[in-house]
């Protein structure tokens, strides 16, 4: 662990998709996620843990009906919400997860109980027994708008691949925050109501290390196809390549040429030890923006397709 200050860093997406009409359109996505830069980003600045401040992060976007996380997650096939998230703590290199969890405000806290747990990623039922002996408040995160898509869906014999998350015709939805704290640490974090529609018992990548990984050299959130991200076992991958000697550029570009190839369709945030941060993309829009110490800004306006961004 670096024992200078460093200038921390923050980097956040509230997922993936096609379009951003059905999120309200740019200004108002770009407002969603300036407000959680601004309250999470000086919890940094006076000496917060990367770790914590990943957890805020996710909370503030985990309670944002916009995203596909918490408080407006996706309903799946059987008309339930059940949600996932997952905690990686990058000094220790430990990940922590919960699966499939319902009724529950903040998915997030579940994966922080767990990191200090023997026990470090629980399934639906171990997920609901922890609610319980936590006592945390039981919690519907259902929203009309959610309940709407899904009752339109069946109407349809659930013909659509997925939820409409975050663009028209389909979209992918997860929130995901990356920190690097004043002593250099980094951590990242990442919570869904999965793709919408799915079947019962279908795991997202969220609450696993390919879609959310942190080390001391690297920290990386994914959003997009979930099953895509786990053929690519994307945040480990490009962690562990940055781990390995590559700058963040160079394993975003390689990791996002690959998938480009396979034809994945997902993004993926990251900070370095350094502080570089990157952006990635194979979908035409990730929901992205960052606070470097001197300034906010975001990818909604990045060009169409394939797109490596480092601020
Ligand atoms: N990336 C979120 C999911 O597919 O569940």
């Amino acid at each position: 662990m670096a024992s200078q200050q460093v200038q921390p860093k923050l980097v956040i997406h509230g997922g993936a998709g096609s379009s951003l009409h059905s999120k309200g359109g740019i200004e108002a996505v770009r407002k969603s996620l300036y407000d959680v830069l601004e309250e999470v980003y000086p919890l940094l600045k006076d000496g917060a843990s990367a770790v914590d401040a990943v957890v805020r992060g996710c909370q503030l976007l985990e309670d944002d009906p916009r995203f596909n996380a918490g408080t407006g997650s996706v309903v799946q096939s059987d008309g339930q919400i059940r949600m996932s998230a997952s905690l990686m703590d990058g000094l220790m290199q430990r990940f922590s997860g919960a699966i499939n969890v319902s009724r529950v405000q903040h998915p997030i806290e579940l994966a922080q109980f767990l990191q200090h747990s023997d026990d470090r990623v629980l399934s639906d039922f171990g997920s609901a027994e922890l609610l319980r002996e936590l006592q945390l408040p039981i919690y519907d995160p259902m929203t009309d708008l959610r309940l709407h898509e899904w009752m339109q869906e069946r109407q349809g014999n659930f013909s659509k691949a997925m939820a409409d998350v975050v663009a028209e015709p389909a979209g992918m939805g997860t929130i995901g925050v990356v920190a690097l704290d004043v002593h250099g640490r980094l951590a990242a974090g990442t919570s869904t109501g999965g793709k919408g529609f799915e079947r019962i018992g279908r795991v997202s990548d969220s609450a696993m290390p390919a879609g959310n990984y942190a080390a001391q050299s690297a920290a990386v959130s994914c959003t997009g196809i979930g099953e895509h991200i786990m053929d690519e076992c994307l945040a480990a991958r490009i962690v562990i390549r940055v781990t390995d000697g590559l700058s963040l550029k160079a394993a975003f570009e390689r990791s996002f040429t690959e998938a480009d190839e396979r034809q994945r369709d997902f993004g993926a945030i990251g900070i370095d030890a350094s502080g570089a941060i990157a952006f990635g993309k194979t979908s035409e829009v990730i929901l992205g923006a960052f606070h470097n110490g001197m300034e906010m800004g975001d990818t909604l306006e990045m060009s169409k397709g394939t797109l490596i961004f480092i601020a």
